[in-house]
């Protein structure tokens, strides 16, 4: 079983997504030893923008293929997606600009684009300054999760699982409560693991 670990956030030490995404990587590896992980810091090793290339060995076109190559080889995919400005960080937007291929993670046919990469297990780790909650008035501003479930639908994956710290700017001590319900979270995505194995 092979694990792909991405973390965005350019803020390092200080950054709630990965140390939640670390948490769910250590659950998974415990439930799992065998798993083999494959790191991927997208702040310390950003993606060129995706363009159109003529020649196979431009380094962009070697370092999307490389990037494609370990997405299809997963079988579970850990995220860490921090909200900037109502989205995700512009390095994780070019990680999915390297993903998302007709003819390799998705095609179309005459009812409709077909995803073609089901069968993978997507965790993601949602941190966000303020609310966008269910019924917040915010919601409508939320152009990450939304944004991320139909990304990852769309290639044919329709269960993601999102694991969330929100608020995380607004007090000290609603920080303190979003990174405990996290984690409380990260207990459960390692219980479905093993729920799953069983089936
Ligand atoms: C450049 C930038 C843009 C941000 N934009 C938003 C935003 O639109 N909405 C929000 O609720 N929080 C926003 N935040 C706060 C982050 O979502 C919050 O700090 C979160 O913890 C970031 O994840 P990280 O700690 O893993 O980097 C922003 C933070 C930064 C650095």
């Amino acid at each position: 079983m092979k694990l792909l670990h991405i973390d965005a956030s350019a803020l390092g030490n200080h950054s709630v997504s990965r140390s939640l995404t670390a948490a769910i990587v250590a659950e998974l590896i415990q439930a799992q030893p065998e798993l083999e992980v494959n790191y991927h810091d997208l702040a310390a090793h950003p993606l060129p923008h995706w363009s159109p290339v003529a020649d196979a060995g431009d380094p962009g076109a070697v370092l999307g293929n490389a990037v494609m190559d370990a997405f299809l080889a997963a079988d579970v995919i850990v995220i860490g997606a921090p909200m900037y400005n109502f989205s995700v960080p512009s390095q994780l937007k070019a990680w999915i600009d390297r993903i998302m291929v007709a003819g390799k993670t998705f095609r179309y046919t005459e009812n409709g684009p077909l995803g073609l990469a089901g069968g993978k297990r997507v965790i993601i780790a949602s941190s966000r300054g303020g609310f966008y909650g269910n019924g917040s008035e915010a919601a409508a501003m939320d152009f990450q999760e939304p944004y991320l479930r139909t990304v990852f639908k769309f290639i044919g994956i329709d269960q993601v699982e999102f694991v969330r710290a929100e608020g995380v700017n607004v007090s000290a001590d609603h920080k303190v409560e979003a990174l405990e319900s996290a984690h409380a979270a990260i207990g459960q995505v390692n219980r479905k693991q093993v729920i799953r194995k069983a089936a």
